[in-house]
Order: structure tokens, then C-alpha cells, then sequence
């Protein structure tokens, strides 16, 4: 297999040539470079073979906790086996380098991975550089600290990659092996969203900054460099690919060591677009009207997946220089859509939409949904070398670059001083044009992008595809088959632009509660557009005793159903609406109160739209 850059000395060491010109130490430059010929191990085409991964303590220690709270105990021993997993960590801005608030650094990192390091095992430590000038130029939710300007462009070179490069290149950390992905979202922006002033601006310091990175990064042998390369759903067409392609090659051409400076790309980082569709395997058949590419959720992308796209995209990058040895790495950290909404097998119908929309495991309204996506679960574990990936994917690795937990952005807006802001690409009651005027998907009351944000965690957790075993345990055959891991929204797809809904009844383990009859009160309010309302429902115990569990019915009025409902178990029959808890959320002390909701379809809707009635708790009615 391959290559490139083999030698093992060359390692650069910022303070000690510093040290080395100014007295002309002769002897330092030269232990050093002994102990780099003897110690470091070579660079080498799969730096994931072989080799484990750095497993992040603090993001562990969240997801441990999170377990403690699982009030499920397989859900809990999941939770267990997800925080043995590794994951990327993130310099989202320059502080991140040294540690702030929301993290310890860089330096905290590597020792930590040093430690995990056991024998001649390799370990490789997965870090995400992501900070360019003008970051996140098509959106809002991780616009950046650093301006798109010359100003922006000397912080992000002096600020930020030399410190790293400084960091990373201390001889202690020679024998890790440190994947680098490079700036997520940066270059595939400049492909599609340059009709944007910002991306616009961005452009040249996107190209630059990418260059700098690669320059600074390649002057160390043990460190592998991934280029974000977007998702099949994004660049997939070949009028995005191609020119992607030629981007990729453009900038690595202007970099010091041209192809050289790239080991590989990376693809669906943050995103949750799967590995392939089990049941939509042939773009170009034929069902209906048309080939299964040219339904409205494809448009004419053939591209259904990550191992499609890897595929395609390795093809044109060798057709345009680079070499055949250049790896992939797919990020399955929530791309596995399992749970009960999960087809088992193609659907039958003969209608071109209906078919593909019954038969694609991805249940996101549109393909650019790529907030907080409701009703996603955790993929593939991360591994080298999938063996049950094709060989024309040019896989290195599955990787968790994202970490399961951490949202993408918040779903209102949240001060503060990172430079974020709000998208409402993450509301979940926003109707969004670039979504073909269809609501986002995204999931309620998210945090600031990069925070812990729990009750997603627990449907990646829960909607997991594979099953996620339960520690260590072997997987569950079947994971339809999750009768306990029913998730928060049961959202039936209805991928066209006016949902006729047919609420899904999905969610059968209703639990059975173990309290008696309640006294309860319910604050119920809506607001609503001509085809659609968004509810929420706050529920009180306004008894004495606690309850463990609670079932919540109502009715809703005539022309009215549930479409996609959060924090609780939800489901419909007739007009009558059943809310049961999720596990989470099942105990309800007296005086204590939960907050749930649901997006809902209406005909002839209006802005208030008329409220559900005939509340009861536990078969107990509800002051309302
Ligand atoms: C955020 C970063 C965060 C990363 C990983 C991004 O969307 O902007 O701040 O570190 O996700 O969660």
C-alpha cells in the first residue's frame, strides 16, 4: 500500500531552533534528531490499522453521567459501551488550545493519550482543527471567532495552527499517531454557497488557511492529515463533485509538499447521512415515474450514502493527481438510524416518492437537514478498515469525529462569546426554504453548538443502528426489535412539502403505570401556519404523592394530528392523543412539573389553532 512521506527525522521543533540559531548548539539539534531516527515510528498509509484510538476522558465522564440518569438499565450499560468509544477532540477556537470552560486543552489531551497507550499498540488521536477566519460562512450556528479578513487570517496562523504545531510537535508525543481533520465545511462551501457575500469573503482565507494548516501540520511524521470533504447528500451530484475534486487538488497544490501534504479526506462530519440504503441499492431502477435517483428526496444525486460517495470522490481525486494510497475516513458517530421507525424492506408501493420515502432508513424531512436531526442514532462503531465496506469506499477508518451529545447549534438564540449564533435551521418550528418550505426536523431545546445536550443523546443512544451493545456485551441480532428504546419523537416521515400525517403508532410500550389516579393541571398552548401548528404541553402533578410513571390523553380538535412529538412516547388514535413518559422522564414529584410537545398538521390552519381538550393523567382528568 503506500507511501508517502516515510522518513522519520525532519521533525520540526519550533522552540528548540529557536534555541539552536540563536547560540548555535550544535549538540541539541542533534540529540534530537537521534532520539526522532530511533524512536518515531514511520508514517504509513493506514495510520487506524493496527492501531487503537484515543478515548476523551471529560466527554466519557459526561456520558457516564448521563448513564447514571438512564433510569433504564440497558439503556444505561449502552450508554456505558458508548463512553469506551473514542472521539475527535475539537480546537473550536483559540482557547480551546490552553483549556477553558468548556474543556481541558490540548496539552491535557495528549498526555492523557500518552497514558492510554499500552505496549507497541498504536494510538491514534483524532483532533479537528476548526477555526478559519469567516468559519461556517452558509450558516450561523458555529460562525467563528476569527474575522474573514488579513487581520483574521495572521490571528488564525499565529493564534492558533503554530500553537498547535508547537504543542503537537514536543518529541514526547512522537509515537502518537494524530489524525488532524481540517476544517469541516470549509472547502465543500466554496463549492456549492458562493451565491453567498460570506462565503464569498471567506474563499480566500478558507484556501489559505487550509494551506497554512497543511503546511505547518506535514512538518511533523506522525501526523495524518483528513480534509473534510462534505456528504454524499451535499457534493454527491457531479456537477459538485467534480469541481470539488479539483478544489482538493488546487490547494494541495499550492501547499509545500503538493499531494504529499494530504493523507486522505474525511466525509459526514457532524452529519447523520448513513453509510448506504439497504433497501435503495440501485439509483437508476425504475419504480413509478421515474428512476429511484429522480424522487424529490434524491433530486438526481446517485449518491444515496457515505460509501457511494467516498467512492465517487476517491475516483475523480486520482483522476486528478493524487495517489491512489489517499484514504477515507467516514464519521458514523450518528448516522445509524435504527429504532422503530426503521424499514425492513423496500417498500412496495408503486408511486415514485412513496416508495423511496417507505424505503430509505434516513428519516430526515431533506437531505440538508443537518441540526440536531430528530430520530437519528449513533452508527458504526468506530473501527479500521470496515470489512464490510467496499474496497472501492478507499476506506482508512469509521471515526466519531462528532461526539454523540454535543448538539450543532442552539434551537433559540443563546448569548454568547464564541462568535455563534443562532440558525434556525435548529428550530424545530422553523419552515425552512432551504429544506424545500418544510420544518426542520431539528430536535427542541438544544444548546449552543458543541454543548452537552442530553436528551439527544439518549435517542442517538436509543435509535442506534447497529444496536449498541450493552457494555461490551454481544449486539442484539435484531434492532428493530428495541421494545425499551423507543425514542422521544416518533416522527412518521412526510418528506413532501404538506404532510398529509398519519400519526405513527410506533411508540407500543406504553408503560404501565405503577401510580394511581392523578390530579393534575395542563398548560396547553399552540401556534400554527395554513398547514401546520407546533403545541407544548405543560404537564403538572398537582397531587400529593409522586408519580413513577405518567400517561398524558387528550383529544385533539377535528382536522388536527400529531406529526412529530418530543419527551414523551407518542401516539394517536382517532383524535385521541396519548403522551407516556420517556424513560426519562417518568418520575413526577408533587408540585413538579415536565414539559413535552409536538408538532402537529392541520387543515384550514390558522395561527391559534383551536386547542386539544378532555385532559386526563393517569385516567384521572386534568384542570386545563
Ligand atoms: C461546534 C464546536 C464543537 C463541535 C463538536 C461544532 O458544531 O461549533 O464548538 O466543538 O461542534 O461538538
Amino acid at each position: 500500500m503506500s507511501t508517502h512521506g516515510k522518513k522519520t527525522v525532519g521533525r520540526r521543533l519550533r522552540a528548540v531552533a529557536t534555541v539552536a540559531t540563536a547560540t548555535a548548539l550544535v549538540a541539541v539539534p542533534l540529540t534530537l534528531a537521534s532520539t526522532a531516527a530511533t524512536a518515531a515510528e514511520p508514517h504509513v498509509d493506514n495510520p487506524y490499522a493496527g492501531a487503537k484510538q484515543y478515548v476523551n476522558p471529560t466527554w466519557a465522564a459526561t456520558v457516564e453521567s448521563a448513564a447514571t440518569r438512564a433510569g433504564d438499565a440497558t439503556l444505561a450499560a449502552q450508554m456505558r459501551t458508548v463512553a469506551r468509544q473514542p472521539t475527535a477532540v475539537w480546537m473550536d477556537r483559540i482557547s480551546a488550545i490552553a483549556g477553558n470552560a468548556d474543556g481541558n486543552g490540548l496539552k491535557f489531551h495528549l498526555d492523557e493519550a500518552l497514558k492510554q497507550k499500552t505496549g507497541s499498540t498504536p494510538l491514534v488521536f483524532n483532533l479537528v482543527i476548526y477555526n478559519l477566519p469567516g468559519r461556517d460562512c452558509f450558516a450561523l450556528a458555529s460562525n467563528g471567532e476569527l474575522p474573514a479578513t488579513d487581520a483574521g487570517l495572521a490571528r488564525y496562523k499565529t493564534e492558533y495552527i503554530d500553537p498547535i504545531v508547537d504543542l503537537l510537535s514536543d518529541p514526547k508525543y512522537q509515537d502518537l499517531r494524530i489524525s488532524a481533520t481540517i476544517e469541516p465545511d470549509s472547502l465543500p462551501n466554496l463549492i456549492t454557497n458562493m451565491s453567498e457575500a460570506t462565503c464569498q469573503q471567506s474563499a480566500p482565507y478558507y484556501r489559505e488557511g487550509v494551506k497554512y494548516a497543511l503546511d505547518e501540520l506535514k512538518t511533523m511524521d506522525n501526523v495524518y492529515t483528513y480534509i473534510d470533504a462534505a456528504h454524499s447528500g451535499w457534493l454527491g451530484w457531479d456537477t459538485n463533485a467534480g469541481p470539488a475534486a479539483k478544489l482538493f487538488a488546487d490547494v494541495a497544490k499550492t501547499t509545500k509538499k503538493g499531494f504529499a501534504s494530504i493523507d486522505g479526506f474525511v466525509t459526514n462530519t457532524a452529519n447523520s447521512t448513513p453509510l448506504a440504503e439497504p433497501f435503495l441499492t440501485d439509483p437508476n431502477k425504475q419504480v413509478g415515474s421515474g428512476q429511484v435517483r429522480s424522487a424529490t428526496f434524491y433530486e438526481w444525486n446517485a449518491d444515496f450514502g457515505e460509501h457511494a460517495w467516498t467512492a465517487h470522490l476517491h475516483r475523480l481525486l486520482v483522476a486528478e493527481g493524487f495517489p491512489a494510497s489517499t484514504g477515507m475516513l467516514i464519521d458514523t458517530s450518528r448516522n445509524g438510524w435504527g429504532g422503530p421507525n426503521r424499514p425492513t424492506a423496500a417498500s412496495t408501493s408503486t408511486d415514485l416518492n412513496t416508495y423511496v420515502n417507505e424505503s430509505r432508513i434516513d428519516k430526515r424531512v431533506h437531505r440538508g437537514a443537518w441540526c440536531n436531526p430528530l430520530g437519528a442514532g449513533i452508527g458504526e462503531l468506530p473501527k479500521a478498515t470496515p470489512a464490510s465496506a467496499p474496497a472501492a469506499a478507499h476506506l482508512d477508518a469509521y471515526v466519531w469525529i462528532k461526539p454523540p451529545g454535543e448538539s450543532d447549534g442552539a434551537s433559540k438564540e443563546i448569548p454568547n462569546d464564541q462568535g455563534k449564533s443562532f440558525d434556525r435551521m435548529c428550530d424545530p418550528t422553523f419552515v425552512s426554504p432551504k429544506l424545500a418550505n418544510q420544518l426542520t426536523g431539528a430536535t427542541p431545546d438544544a444548546p449552543l453548538a458543541g454543548q452537552w445536550f442530553e436528551a439527544q443523546f439518549r435517542t442517538l443512544v436509543r435509535n442506534a443502528f447497529p444496536v449498541i451493545p450493552a457494555n461490551g456485551t454481544t449486539p442484539t441480532p435484531t434492532p428493530t426489535a428495541t421494545p425499551t428504546a423507543t425514542p422521544t419523537v416518533t416522527p412518521t416521515v412526510t418528506p413532501t412539502a404538506t404532510p398529509t400525517v398519519t400519526p405513527t403508532a410506533t411508540a407500543t410500550p406504553t408503560p404501565t403505570p405503577t401510580s394511581g389516579p392523578a390530579a393534575c393541571s395542563v398548560r396547553y398552548s399552540a401556534n400554527g401556519w395554513s398547514t401546520g401548528f407546533t403545541a407544548s404541553v405543560r404537564l403538572t402533578n398537582t397531587g400529593s404523592s409522586a408519580l413513577s410513571s405518567w400517561n398524558l390523553r387528550f383529544t385533539l380538535p377535528a382536522g388536527q394530528s400529531v406529526q412529530q412529538g418530543w419527551s414523551a412516547q407518542w401516539t394517536q388514535s382517532g383524535q385521541t392523543v396519548t403522551a407516556a413518559n420517556a424513560a426519562w422522564n417518568g418520575t413526577l414529584a408533587p408540585g413538579a412539573s415536565v414539559e413535552i410537545g409536538f408538532n402537529g398538521s392541520q387543515t384550514n390552519g390558522t395561527s391559534s389553532p383551536p386547542p386539544a381538550s378532555g385532559f386526563t393523567l393517569n385516567g384521572s382528568p386534568c384542570a386545563s
